[in-house]
């Protein structure tokens, strides 16, 4: 059965946006592949939004081993849906860092959403993450505006 899995949390102090990212995009995509998952990173500047699709049982372990992960704290489940058709099933982990993206894409995001410093905030209100989401997804797979995406902002 496949499920999807969506989490948010906070970047460490440590976590260096560029460097850290990119790697991170490359090792997460190998990993991915093999185990057949799919879904997004979304990176603020601040907090981090992921969604795993895939086998329940490996997004299930590879959930537990990120939430491990100590280039980032306070793991937060936002929802598991089990049973589900794949919805960002373009890419093994596409990357994308919401504070790295050209000016009028970035306005988008900070005039629809709430923001502090110019980095966007993850929304409470559920329907609020899965549109912020859905926008991502949108700015992906829209080829007219992919010039514009930076290669380190946009990986995967
Ligand atoms: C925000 C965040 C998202 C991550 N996403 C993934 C991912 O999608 N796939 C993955 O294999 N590892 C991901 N990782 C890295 C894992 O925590 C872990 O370091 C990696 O899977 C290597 O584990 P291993 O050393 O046990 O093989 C993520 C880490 C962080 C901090």
């Amino acid at each position: 059965m496949r499920s999807r899995l969506v989490y948010k949390s906070l970047a460490s102090e440590e976590f260096l946006p560029n460097q850290d990212l990119f790697e991170m995009g490359e090792s997460c995509s190998r990993n991915n592949q093999d185990k057949d998952i799919t879904g997004i990173l979304v990176y603020t500047g601040k907090q981090f939004l992921q969604v795993l699709e895939g086998p329940s049982a490996d997004v299930n372990s590879l959930f537990q081993k990120i939430s491990r992960d100590e280039r980032h704290h306070s793991v937060e489940l936002v929802t598991f849906e089990q049973d589900v058709e794949p919805y960002f099933d373009d890419w093994s982990m596409r990357l994308v860092d919401l504070y790295d993206l050209p000016g009028e894409i970035r306005q988008f995001f900070t005039r629809k959403y709430e923001h502090e410093e110019e980095m966007v905030i993850v929304p409470k209100r559920l329907l609020d993450v899965n549109a912020l989401l859905l926008d991502v997804r949108a700015i992906c797979k829209n080829h007219d505006l992919l010039p514009f995406v930076k290669k380190t902002a946009v990986a995967g």
